[in-house]
């Protein structure tokens, strides 16, 4: 689809088929979460793909919003790889941790699976729950399976914000 088409395409989906997703599709997705540009290609992102009962079990221990999706990717970086701004020590994990997961949305949502971010998620619940090493930050949920025959966006979805309020200036 085109990139613009696509754009207009995404919801977050939060009802889905009892289907597992293909191999080659979850292949693909992979790809684009390796594909993903990092601050000076650090590419700390480390991804944990969940669709085994036992691994949807810990994440539902996490977070109240999988939604019944027979698959989730756990993004997390790794702290210790990160590039970091030399002004005020910030790293780029959390960006770039962002952008994979953007990637592997739009990428999803190209193979006609639906996905939700979720943020909504205990840090500490799931650093225990799926055993992170001390440096690996888990950054995002994404959620991801076929949608439902009837899912349908939510009602914040349409309510975006007009182009006046977001500019805020040009120069
Ligand atoms: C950083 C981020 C965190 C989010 N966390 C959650 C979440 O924890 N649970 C949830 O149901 N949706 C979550 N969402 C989905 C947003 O609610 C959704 O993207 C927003 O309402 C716009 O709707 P749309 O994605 O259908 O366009 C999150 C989205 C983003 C980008």
């Amino acid at each position: 689809m085109d990139f613009d088409k696509l754009i207009m395409h995404r919801y977050s989906v939060r009802k889905f088929k009892d289907l597992p997703v293909e191999q080659e599709k979850l292949d693909l997705l992979l790809e684009a979460a390796r594909n993903a540009p990092t601050a000076a290609n650090r590419q700390p992102q480390r991804l944990f793909l969940v669709t085994r009962p036992e691994g949807l079990e810990k994440i539902d221990r996490c977070t109240p919003c999988r939604f019944g999706a027979p698959g989730v990717f756990l993004i997390c970086y790794d702290r210790a790889q990160c590039w970091v701004r030399p002004f005020d020590g910030q790293d780029s994990g959390l960006v770039d941790a962002s952008i994979v997961t953007t990637h592997i949305m739009y990428q999803a949502a190209d193979l006609g699976l639906g996905t939700t971010w979720v943020m909504h998620f205990d840090p500490a619940a799931t650093v225990k729950e799926f055993s992170l090493p001390e440096t690996i930050v888990p950054a995002a949920m994404l959620i991801f399976g076929y949608p439902a025959a009837d899912a349908a966006p939510a009602d914040r979805h349409y309510q975006r914000h007009p182009r006046e309020k977001i500019l805020c200036r040009t120069l």
